[in-house]
């Protein structure tokens, strides 16, 4: 914990906000071991933090959406220089081409675990006050927002689905989410409001606290433990969607033999490089083929997912308020940092409280 300079306005189209939640995620304690991340050039230190709801406290003169008192959520990555770059150059840096990005709290780019940040108006999302208590799991849920997003349109390549006009778009598909950690509640309760079926299925034998959670919403708890790939095919049926939040690549790849005919796979893990490993290549190789597959990788965010994620977790406020805030297992003060970054890792979702 050090001192850093409180930042200031400086271009019209800033805004200073004052930090009320951080969220602390895998990323953040990958960086506290140095296998990931980096600090800004000439910088000797990085400060963390990329899940954050913030409230502005100040706004440059050209600002036109938000005013002081507004809760808001920052995005995480911001755009490379280079001119040739198609999708930064056109607010798509979550696609940028040229790998020169920086991510906020991760990558060259200070974060938002300082008691003030400044950003610009286009990279804030605002947060109706009815979610204050809850808005700092935006960012989490912007993994699964750009998965789903993902989804529809690699989708578009067959006629998918039950769903008639108005019904939600996931209606009389079968979704399966492995892991239950934040990112995986979180994307189950994104799968169950888009009208999938949903299961998740994760290491720990039933009774187990995110079980019982992910039950309360409607999603069937599976435990590997007890029910092997083969099994979990049976039971389910058609996996017509896997939503990969586990980072483990073993358990990826052997689930990977369960999906079903033109089945979509989406991967958010970011498993620290390590050996390779033996997985059921002809299997899958010709269930992709035989079976019109679909994998698909997401990473970070674009603003239309930030405000999907606002919308989704209204509904999620609205439909499972206590499951909801139970995906937040604890609030500390900075203090307890340490704890939270190197220590043991427990509990779904642990923030870290400045107000
Ligand atoms: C963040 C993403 C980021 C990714 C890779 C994740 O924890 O949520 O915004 O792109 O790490 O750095
Ligand atoms: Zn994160």
């Amino acid at each position: 914990m050090l001192e850093h300079p409180s930042p200031l306005i400086t271009k019209p189209n800033q805004v200073r906000i004052r930090t009320l939640d951080v969220g602390i995620c895998g990323t953040d304690r990958e960086i506290c071991t140095f296998v990931y991340g980096a600090p800004p050039s000439g910088s000797e230190y990085l400060v963390l933090g990329h899940e954050a709801l913030g409230q502005v406290v100040e706004v440059g003169s050209g600002v036109s959406r938000f005013k002081p008192g507004d809760f808001v959520v920052p995005s995480v990555r911001r755009p490379c220089p280079d001119l040739s770059c198609v999708p930064c150059r056109q607010d798509r840096q979550d696609f940028c081409s040229t790998w020169t990005f920086t991510e906020r709290g991760i990558n060259q780019y200070h974060g938002y675990m300082t008691e003030y940040f400044v950003d610009e108006e286009k990279y804030l999302t605002f947060v109706p006050p009815e979610l204050r208590d809850v808005a700092v799991l935006v960012e989490p849920l912007t993994v699964a927002e750009k998965g789903l997003a993902q989804v529809w349109k690699t989708q578009q390549r067959l006629p998918w689905g039950s769903a008639k006009p108005g019904e939600p778009r996931g209606k009389g598909l079968n979704a399966v989410v492995l892991g239950a950690g934040p990112v995986g509640i979180l994307g189950a309760m994104a799968l169950v409001v888009n009208g999938f079926k949903t299961y998740v299925y994760s290491r720990s034998k039933k009774p187990n606290p995110k079980a019982a959670l992910v039950e309360s919403f409607g999603v069937e708890y599976i435990s590997s433990e007890e029910v092997s790939v083969e099994q979990l095919a049976e039971k389910v049926g058609s996996i017509d969607l896997i939503y990969e939040a586990v980072g483990v690549p073993g358990i990826t790849f052997d689930v990977m033999r369960a999906l079903g005919i033109n089945g979509v796979y989406v991967m958010t893990g970011i498993p620290a490089p390590k050996s390779p490993i033996p997985v059921a290549a002809s299997q899958i190789m010709r269930n992709i083929v035989l079976k019109n597959q679909a994998i698909v990788g997401t990473v970070n965010a674009d603003a239309e997912a930030f405000s999907s994620a606002i919308a989704d977790l209204g509904a999620f406020n609205k439909r499972w308020p206590t499951a909801l805030r139970q995906v937040i297992s604890s609030r500390s003060r900075l203090d307890n940092y340490q704890d939270l970054l190197v220590g043991k890792a427990t509990g779904i979702k642990n923030v870290i409280a400045f107000d």
